[in-house]
Formats: structure tokens, C-alpha cells, sequence
């Protein structure tokens, strides 16, 4: 018989909980072409929902900051989803034509319908491990893309491929090992952000491993920064992603729909009270292919 101090078995509870999340749950953006509508359109909702929030917007306009592009750039979005991003870029100064590529039509059809009337801003069906641009490209972007694709120095390649000598490239994505819901130890929330990462994010440590893969891949001129984001008093997005963990707990038969919802009222509970707490790391890469 093991007799464990109580913080030790809480600990260890924690861990067991997580590991269990962690043995049941797939990545959903990695099998986009297989969702269907109701899925496709959540996930849809979703990046709507986060390209809105302000604190969002500040990091994309950070790094976008950090480049350095020559006039009339063409531009490719690898990953672009329901577009809001390519939107971004096709309405900067001195951006050329922008290209979305992403593998789903239920999100090109979504990002069609939104960017209506963006005269530079096109976008087509493609896989960022094949992608059907030749090298002509200024800037190469992938905004929380790498941590969902099956092979990352894949892409990493491909976009390589496409750029012209002297492009750069633009990463942006979560470290999503640190994403948090949690006010103390053995917070019930946090199974719900664990839940959504093991089921939306296909490689939660790739930012650890991204200047490596990214020297390997043949890129120089190497930025690193890491942006802090977190939500209180209006958790939109961080309530989303409790969503979705809960939902995809129940799709797991880990816990039944009373529970769930029981995990999302505390949620709105807690930012009804103004003691929701939410936090991710994100972190953003900025790189050039010798000219
Ligand atoms: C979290 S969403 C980000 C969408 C968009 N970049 C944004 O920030 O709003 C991840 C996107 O990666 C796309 N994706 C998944 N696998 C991909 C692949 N192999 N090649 C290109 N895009 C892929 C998904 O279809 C999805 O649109």
C-alpha cells in the first residue's frame, strides 16, 4: 500500500487525467477533406471568432510588422481557411496578389463568400505538402497551420519551393503546451483546454523544435517571438475552446452531457464573475530564403 501526501496524489490525479485526454482524442484540421458540414462549419466559426478578437489581431499585426517586403509583393496564405488572414494581407500597402491554399472546400467556399469584392485575394484548393504555385512567390505565410499538418519540414520545404530568392517566410502558431484555463491546482476546466489541444492540435510542441526545422529546411535570417495572450473579462475564444474540449470529452465517452455542460456553465460562471482566467503562449517565426 502506497500512502501519498495529499498535494502529491492531486498532482498525480492531474497527470492521470491528462494522460488519459491525451490516449483517445485525434486532430481534427488534420483530416480536414474528411469533415462534414457541421464539424466543417464549426471550425469555420471558430477561426471567425478568433480573427475578431483584438488581442489577435495585435500579434498578427506585430509580426507582420517585422517584414520587410518589396513592392507589389505576391503574397501565399498555406493553410488559409476561412481567409481571414489573406484578407489581412491583401488590404496592407504595397501587397500584390494573395493566394489562400487550404486542402477544405468547406472552408474555401466560407472564405469565398467573405472576401467578395478583394480584387488581389484568390483562393484555392491545395495541400501545403503539394502546393500548386511554381517559385514565384515574396512572402509565404502559415498562421496556426504547422501545429495541425502531418509533416511539418514538409511544408516548411514546399514553401521554400514557391518562394523567390529573398522571400521570406511567416510562422505564427500556439505553444500550445502552454495554453491554461486553470485558476489552481486540479481545476476541472483544464481537462477541456487539455481535451481540445489532443483533438485540434496535431504536434502541441512544435514551436520548441520550429528554428531548428526551419534552419534545416534551408531558411537564414531566423525571428523568434513569443506573444503572450490571455482573456479575462471577455473569453470568447477561450470559452470556444472549453467548448470544444468538453464537447470532444463527450465524443470520446470520457464524460456523459451532464458533465459537459456542467463544464461549460462554470465557464460562463466564471466570466460572468470576472474570474475566468485563460492563457496561451503563442509565438511567431520570421525567415528569409537566401537571395
Ligand atoms: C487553425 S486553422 C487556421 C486557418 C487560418 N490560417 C487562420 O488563422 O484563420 C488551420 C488550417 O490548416 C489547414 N490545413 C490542415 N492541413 C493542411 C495541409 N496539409 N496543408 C494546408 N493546410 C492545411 C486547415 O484546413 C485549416 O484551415
Amino acid at each position: 500500500m502506497v500512502h501519498l501526501d495529499a498535494a502529491l496524489g492531486e498532482q498525480l490525479l492531474d497527470v492521470s487525467i491528462r494522460q488519459a485526454v491525451a490516449q483517445v482524442l485525434p486532430d481534427v484540421y488534420n483530416k480536414v477533406t474528411e469533415l462534414d458540414a457541421a464539424v466543417g462549419g464549426q471550425l469555420a466559426d471558430a477561426m471567425e471568432l478568433r480573427a475578431k478578437d483584438p488581442a489577435q489581431q495585435a500579434m498578427l499585426a506585430a509580426y507582420l510588422a517585422d517584414l520587410n517586403l518589396p513592392d507589389k509583393a505576391a503574397v501565399v496564405e498555406i493553410g488559409c481557411g476561412t481567409g481571414a488572414i489573406s484578407g489581412v494581407l491583401a488590404a496592407r500597402a504595397g501587397v500584390g496578389e494573395v493566394t489562400g491554399v487550404d486542402p477544405s472546400p468547406i472552408f474555401l467556399d466560407r472564405a469565398r463568400d467573405l472576401s467578395a469584392g478583394a480584387a488581389n485575394l484568390s483562393f484555392r484548393q491545395g495541400d501545403g505538402h503539394d502546393l500548386p504555385l511554381p517559385g514565384v512567390v515574396r512572402l509565404a505565410v502559415l498562421h496556426t497551420v504547422l501545429s495541425h499538418v502531418s509533416d511539418p519540414v514538409g511544408v516548411l520545404g514546399e514553401a521554400f519551393r514557391v518562394l523567390r530568392p529573398g522571400g521570406a517566410l511567416a510562422v505564427f502558431d500556439g505553444d500550445y503546451n502552454t495554453i491554461s484555463v486553470a485558476t489552481g491546482d486540479i481545476d476541472p476546466l483544464q481537462a477541456c483546454a487539455d481535451a481540445m489541444v489532443q483533438n485540434f492540435v496535431n504536434d502541441r510542441w512544435i514551436i520548441r523544435r520550429l528554428p531548428a526545422m526551419t534552419a534545416a529546411a534551408g531558411y537564414t535570417e531566423t525571428r523568434l517571438r513569443i506573444h503572450g495572450y490571455a482573456q479575462t473579462t471577455d473569453p470568447a475564444y477561450l470559452l470556444s475552446i472549453v467548448d470544444r474540449g468538453a464537447d470532444a470529452l463527450v465524443a470520446a465517452g470520457r464524460i456523459g452531457p451532464e458533465l459537459c455542460q456542467a463544464l461549460k456553465s462554470e465557464a460562463r460562471r466564471r466570466s460572468t464573475a470576472q474570474s475566468f482566467f485563460g492563457y496561451i503562449a503563442y509565438a511567431s517565426l520570421t525567415a528569409r530564403k537566401p537571395g
